[in-house]
């Protein structure tokens, strides 16, 4: 089986459970990995980076139950550029209804240093490892690690060996977050254009966030001919993280008019997960974070609420609907005004007077000084100091 792909659509492909748990301190249980898994083959994920077979028995395990139990997304395990850890991989990922091996080797001159192989021998190790990993398994990604900083020349040669072994996707990673967007999109363009038989396998980008550039480089690579990004719920994964999915997933929604191409996401499970990912692995989601933090939705000043009230676009780009989040979109702090006020309280199901309303206005502007957030709970007992002196 060749994993294809239509030319508007783009394949997600999630690594929280491989890249996302190699975060210091990420780590998840077994029963947690399950019930991520499962989330992100419901929400439309089309392949699911499970985890690395041979680091330990517990990720075996994990991504030999993931495999079992999964419904429609290709489950996917790592392995090293060794028949050892690509046996080890295959048995894990072979229990599923689609199996994926992804095999890589860092390519760059500083990551050829460390088996201490020359270019030709680790030609002849890529040749090796994916004819071997394409025996097994009909679907067979390969990565060159640390594309971004290997010489073109090399990685045109390497990437040309790895489609004639068998390769089906050819993922090129970012390793260390070094690339910028325009640089992404040149390189994934000229592997399409000077590799022989590019045009037969689906090229992915694979990007870290070192420089906080993973998700415009993932998009214009998408914008250059990939087909694939690899990402995480909520940006998790090594040193500053991966791309977000969330944010790649919601930019080809909102920005379809420039940015023509489709994913099999449901949106409206984006929250659920985001908050699921971020309590197992035990890292919070920073409030500003683009379209999960808890203020992504969130309007303070009294012009911004104002606005909103009369019309949601003037200051929202997204529904949170369109993510999962029930749409109350007003914080109440010492810059929220009158109108914004009147629509809590109505929300909150109390009717005030012109006159009470004011009086309610004085003492909540009072508090709001003393206090970062004015919550409900806040507001009704203004009320109802309030009423009881009227
Ligand atoms: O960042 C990276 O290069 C990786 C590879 C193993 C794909 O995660
Ligand atoms: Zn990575």
């Amino acid at each position: 089986m060749t994993v294809t792909t239509k030319q508007d659509r783009v394949l997600i492909f999630d690594t929280t459970l491989r890249d996302g748990e190699q975060s210091p301190g990420a780590t998840m249980t077994h029963e947690e990995k399950l019930e991520i898994a499962g989330l992100l083959d419901d929400m439309g994920v089309d392949v699911i980076e499970a985890g690395f077979p041979i680091a330990s028995e517990g990720d075996f395990n994990a991504v030999k139950e993931i495999a079992q139990r999964s419904k429609n997304s290709i489950i996917c395990g790592l392995s090293r550029a060794s028949m050892t850890d690509i046996d080890r991989c295959w048995d894990a990922v072979k229990h599923a209804g689609k199996p994926r091996i992804h095999t890589f080797i860092g390519t760059s001159p500083l990551h050829r240093a460390i088996p201490n192989l020359s270019m030709d021998e680790m030609a002849d190790r890529i040749h090796e490892t994916v004819t071997h990993a394409r025996n097994l398994c009909d679907d067979v990604q390969w990565s060159p690690m640390d594309a971004t900083r290997t010489e073109h020349d090399y990685l045109c040669r390497v990437v040309e060996i790895a489609i004639k072994a068998g390769a089906t996707t050819i993922n090129i990673p970012d390793t260390v977050g070094y690339t910028a967007p325009r640089e992404s999109a040149d390189l994934i363009r000229m592997l399409l254009e000077r590799v022989p038989g590019a045009d037969q396998v689906i090229f992915s980008t694979h990007c870290h966030n070192d420089l906080g550039m993973a998700t415009a480089n993932s998009l214009a690579a998408v914008e250059a001919g990939a087909r694939q990004i690899e990402c995480t719920i909520n940006g998790l994964g090594e040193r500053a993280g991966n791309t977000a999915l969330e944010e790649v997933v919601m930019a080809l929604k909102v920005r379809n008019d420039i940015l023509p191409w489709q994913t099999g996401i449901d949106t409206t499970k984006i929250m659920n997960l985001s908050r699921r990912v971020s309590t197992v692995s035990g890292f919070p989601v920073q409030f500003n974070k683009a379209v999960v933090g808890k203020n992504a939705f969130l309007h303070e000043s009294g012009i911004h609420q104002d606005g909103v009230l009369k019309n949601v676009e003037t200051f929202e780009i997204m529904k949170p609907e369109d993510i999962g989040l029930s749409a109350k979109n007003i914080a109440m702090g010492k810059h929220s005004g009158r109108a914004a006020l009147r629509a809590k309280m109505k929300e909150l199901g109390v009717d005030l007077g012109e006159n009470q309303l004011n009086d309610v206005f004085v003492r909540f502007k009072a508090l709001a000084d003393r206090k970062k957030e004015v919550y409900d709970d806040d507001l009704v007992a203004l009320v109802q100091d309030q009423v009881g002196q009227d």
